[in-house]
Formats: C-alpha cells, sequence, structure tokens
C-alpha cells in the first residue's frame, strides 16, 4: 500500500465509530409511538458512507408510518431528508473527503440495477432487477435520518456536494418536497405556455406550483381550503388560487383556462382531488399525480372521456440520486428556487416528539419543521 493510501486509511480508522458507540435516533416503536433514544452508531460497509447529520425534517410520509398507517418495523429509525457532513467512507467510495457537506435524496438508487438502469432509479432493485418502490429506504426499509448519524447505501450514487454558498435550511427540502413536487410537473411535460392546475397546497403542492412555474406555465392556479396555504402558493409561484370551500373549482378552472387546463397536477391523494384532476383537464392533458392513495380509486367514464380523449395519466414517485440534487441545488444557488418560507418551525431531535404532533395537526401554520440532532 502507498504511503499516501496507508495516511488515508489512517485518518479513515479515525472517524470510525469505535466499537459499542451510540448515539441518539428517532425510533419508531409501535404506531403512535416514536422514542427518542440510544441506538448502536452506524459503521461504513464497501460502499457505504456515515455521515453526521446536521439537519432533517419531517415529512407527511412519516406522520403516516408514526400513525401506523404505512407499516415499517419495530425499532427503525425513521425519516429520509438528510443534510449533513461525510464522517465515514467505505471501501470503493472515491472523490469524497471526510467533512465534506452533503445533501442525500429521500430516494436512494443503486445507480446498477435494470431499475437504475432503464431510467426508473425510485424504483431501484438494489444491484438486481426492479422494485416497487425500491429506491426509498431510508426510515423504510433501512435505518433513517432522524438522528446523530446516518448510513448512505449506495454512496457513490448518492452523496451530493452541497456548494459553500448554500446554508443546509435552503437544501434541506431537496431531498424530498422539491424534488416530488418539482417531478409533478416535469412528468407532467408541462410547456412554456401551458395552464397547470395544482390540487393542495401541501409541501409538495406548492413545490409542484413552483416546479410548474419552473417549466414555464403561463398560468399556474393552486388549490386548498386552508388560508395560509393558499396565502404561500401564491409566493410559490400561482397567479390565481382557488379556495376549494367556497368556488367550484372544476368550472373556475375551465372558465380561467379558456376550456379546460393543460396539465393538472394531483399533490393529495384522494378520490375527490383525483377526479377534480381528470374534470379540470382539456381534451388530450395530463394528469400527474404526486399523492399516495388507499382503497380504491376510481375513474368515472365521463371525466375520462370514455377512454378515449387522449389523457395521459402518470405517476411519479420523487427522484433521487446525487445528480438530481446537483440540478435541485443549481435552482437554488442560481436564485431560481427558494423554499425556506416553507421552513416555519425548528426543534432538537430531542424534542421531535412535540415536532410530529405540531407538524401532523397542522398547528400554528405550520409548513414544515426543520429538526437538529
Ligand atoms: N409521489 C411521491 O414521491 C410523494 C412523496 C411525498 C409525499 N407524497 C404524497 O403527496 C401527498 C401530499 O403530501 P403533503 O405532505 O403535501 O400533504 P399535506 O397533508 O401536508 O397537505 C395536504 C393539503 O391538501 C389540502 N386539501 C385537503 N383537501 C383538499 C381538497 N379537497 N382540495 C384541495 N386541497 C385539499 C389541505 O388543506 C393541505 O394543505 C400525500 O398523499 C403524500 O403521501 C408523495
Ligand atoms: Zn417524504
Ligand atoms: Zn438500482
Amino acid at each position: 500500500m502507498s504511503p499516501l493510501l496507508a495516511e488515508k486509511d489512517q485518518i479513515l480508522d479515525q472517524h470510525a465509530a469505535p466499537p459499542g458507540a451510540t448515539m441518539r435516533a428517532a425510533v419508531f416503536v409501535a404506531p403512535g409511538r416514536l422514542e427518542v433514544h440510544d441506538v448502536p452508531r452506524p459503521t461504513a460497509g464497501p460502499g457505504d458512507a456515515i455521515i453526521r447529520i446536521t439537519l432533517t425534517t419531517i415529512c407527511g410520509t412519516d406522520v403516516h408510518i408514526l400513525k401506523g398507517e404505512y407499516p415499517v418495523r419495530s425499532g427503525l429509525v425513521i425519516g429520509h431528508e438528510p443534510v449533513g457532513v461525510i464522517a465515514e467512507l467505505g471501501a470503493g467510495v472515491t472523490g469524497y473527503e471526510l467533512g465534506d457537506r452533503v445533501l442525500v435524496g429521500a430516494i436512494t438508487p443503486c445507480g446498477q440495477c435494470l431499475g437504475c438502469l432503464s431510467g426508473h432509479q425510485s424504483q431501484c432493485g438494489h444491484g438486481m432487477g426492479y422494485e416497487a418502490l425500491g429506491g426509498w429506504r431510508f426510515g423504510n426499509t433501512i435505518d433513517g435520518a432522524q438522528a446523530e448519524y446516518l448510513r448512505v447505501p449506495n454512496a457513490q450514487a448518492n452523496l451530493a456536494k452541497i456548494p459553500d454558498a448554500l446554508t443546509d435550511e435552503q437544501v434541506v427540502l431537496l431531498a424530498d418536497i422539491a424534488s416530488t413536487g418539482i417531478s409533478g410537473a416535469e412528468s407532467g411535460r408541462v410547456r412554456p405556455g401551458d395552464a397547470v392546475v395544482v390540487f393542495a397546497q401541501g409541501p409538495i403542492g406548492l413545490c409542484a406550483t413552483a416546479g410548474a412555474r419552473l417549466m414555464g406555465a403561463s398560468l399556474v392556479i393552486g388549490v386548498d381550503g386552508d388560508d395560509t396555504r393558499l396565502a404561500m402558493s401564491k409566493r410559490m409561484g400561482a397567479d390565481v388560487v382557488l379556495d376549494h370551500r367556497v368556488v367550484d373549482v372544476v368550472s373556475e378552472v375551465k372558465k380561467l383556462t379558456g376550456g379546460g387546463a393543460d396539465v393538472a397536477i394531483e399533490a393529495l391523494g384522494t378520490q375527490d382531488t383525483f377526479e377534480s384532476c381528470l374534470r379540470c383537464l382539456r381534451p388530450g392533458g395530463v394528469l400527474s399525480s404526486l399523492g399516495v392513495y388507499s382503497g380504491k380509486l376510481a375513474i368515472p367514464y365521463e371525466a375520462f372521456g370514455a377512454g378515449i380523449a387522449d389523457y395521459t395519466i402518470v405517476t411519479t414517485l420523487c427522484p433521487g440520486g446525487k445528480e438530481r440534487m446537483r440540478r435541485l441545488m443549481e435552482l437554488v444557488r442560481h436564485g431560481r428556487l427558494d423554499l425556506t418560507p416553507l421552513l416555519t418551525h425548528r426543534f432538537t431531535l430531542e424534542r421531535i416528539n412535540e415536532a410530529y404532533d405540531l407538524f401532523a395537526n397542522r398547528r400554528d401554520g405550520v409548513l414544515k419543521v426543520v429538526i437538529t440532532p
């Protein structure tokens, strides 16, 4: 081994967790029960990296997990939106240094399986074929980001260096909600001059609104029934906001667009909003669906031109990987996208249960909370 490599190994050894080291982490115990306690600190195997988390957040999906609506194993560390500093690099990970600040997407594709190599990185088969939702591993099938340290699998494909000019708060929402929301506009193939309606202006829908604007829509209509969120919708790029509690949204969209939207983005996951999206579209329009549905989802024939009105329905799971994160960070760095207005509350990891309570019950105008270990 060259003296240089030996020296590097020594540095790595110094940073690897000493045997028996522990860390604080938010652990899912049972539905309704999340506990912050000591768990073993992870170490890097070949191809992995360990990052020391400097900032993370809570996603609506974590709330579903905590309520027991999306099952994960008891004892799992949850959370999937990591910003941190490289603390350990496993064998084979090159081009990074300990101490590099990195953003890691919520979805961590391996970059080598059939799914990844066919362009469906979110449906990653971990080196093999495809696996539905397989790219979503943090806080789902492996330990997640609401902790002091996180093991990042396939680190070479997933560590995105954060430009010095950007703060952790400027990038933390890119890991999931911005990547997802913007992908709603991309998958919907929004073209310059399009009229786009976005159903629901929660964190995901707000980012879809920003995405529609970035893709060149000439008219963006945000729909919600919450005053704070309608106000934020305008701030994120909506030209018009509609309150579904007081207006007939479908006929209003038809009026505003002269017959129907080119693209309707669904960002809630209900029969009602899915169906309204279809009814808002012009013939040949695109329904881009981001919501996570449960139970049955029906398509009434008349909302669908009986199946022959050239509609496209497309679904998207949050795109991840370091190149996706790099592109999103460039949008922020060059002033095209600013998500910091969505960061409404701040908590330490020790107080994460209070953060869940506030976020899940949408109290105090909360949009997103940031968590510092
Ligand atoms: N596709 C993906 O990769 C992905 C990733 C993360 C989350 N999601 C899903 O995206 C959806 C939205 O997530 P979120 O965190 O933004 O949700 P959220 O619960 O924070 O926000 C939902 C919003 O919908 C509004 N709303 C309720 N009823 C409405 C109606 N009839 N019409 C219009 N608006 C209405 C609420 O006022 C609220 O602002 C969820 O289904 C979530 O599971 C998908
Ligand atoms: Zn999420
Ligand atoms: Zn893969």
